[in-house]
């Protein structure tokens, strides 16, 4: 949105951390190891279903391509704060042969359906934000779902997907690990408890549709919006 993320965040992804070709394209070390079960746990949410698609914290652009590939009704718009992640979305969208598109600088945390590019897409068809609430402060988990309460069609989804507390414990000691690793980094980020996203979403005014058990104890957490078109 032109101003600097609310979130100390930090491209976990760049030329110095992550594999990185000649074109700009970013890999984050376990998109392969994810993407199947992730395409195979949306697909009988997003098979066939048409409109635009919002991703949030896109990163390296990876799933982002997946996603417009096996999920070719909806209209993809990634996005993302940060230059050298929309750089590689663009180089992933261009390896790929996707129509060219530059992903969307959005900040979260800031009412973002405002944000001029989101607002002339028309309500939103799904959302989707894959390992991003816990490596930002809250307020990019409650800005998430405020704005999906806005921003989505009636019927629309807002898809979590990561990791997550359950009910104040820690799926998995290597969870736990992360966490607290996450901590130390930043005590503002660490792992979201999936009651407190749920009656984030209730209090907004989203219900609960799935969570499903992913590998590697992840959880991918399925809302929907039951009200009429926005707003
Ligand atoms: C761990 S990466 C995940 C990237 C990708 N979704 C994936 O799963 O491979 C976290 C992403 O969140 C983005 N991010 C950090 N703060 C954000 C914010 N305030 N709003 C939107 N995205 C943010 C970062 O730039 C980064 O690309």
């Amino acid at each position: 949105m032109g101003t600097a993320p609310t979130s100390p965040h930090i491209a976990r992804y760049h030329a110095g951390n992550a594999d990185a070709e000649t074109d700009g394209r970013l890999r984050s070390p376990v998109f392969e190891r994810n993407s199947p079960p992730i395409i195979a746990a949306l697909a009988p949410w997003l098979a066939g279903r048409t409109g635009p698609a919002l991703e949030i914290g896109a990163g390296t652009g990876q799933h982002a391509g997946a996603f417009a590939l096996a999920f070719p009704g909806l209209d993809w718009w990634p996005s993302d704060p940060d230059p050298g992640h929309r750089a590689s979305i663009a180089a992933w969208r261009a390896f790929l042969r996707l129509p060219e598109r530059d992903a969307l600088d959005l900040d979260a945390a800031t009412a973002w359906p405002g944000h001029p590019q989101v607002a002339a897409l028309g309500p939103l068809a799904a959302i989707i934000s894959l390992n991003v609430i816990h490596i930002a402060p809250y307020s990019v988990a409650r800005g998430i779902i405020a704005g999906a309460a806005r921003a989505l069609a009636a019927g629309g989804l807002l898809i979590f997907y990561g990791p997550f507390k359950d009910h104040g414990r820690h799926i998995g000691s290597g969870n736990a690990a992360f966490d607290a690793g996450l901590r130390a980094e930043n005590p503002d980020w660490g792992l979201r408890d999936l009651a407190d996203i749920e009656a984030l979403a209730a209090d907004a005014g989203l219900a609960f549709a799935a969570l499903h058990a992913m590998p590697a104890n992840n959880r991918m957490l399925i809302l929907s919006n039951p009200n009429p078109d926005p707003r």
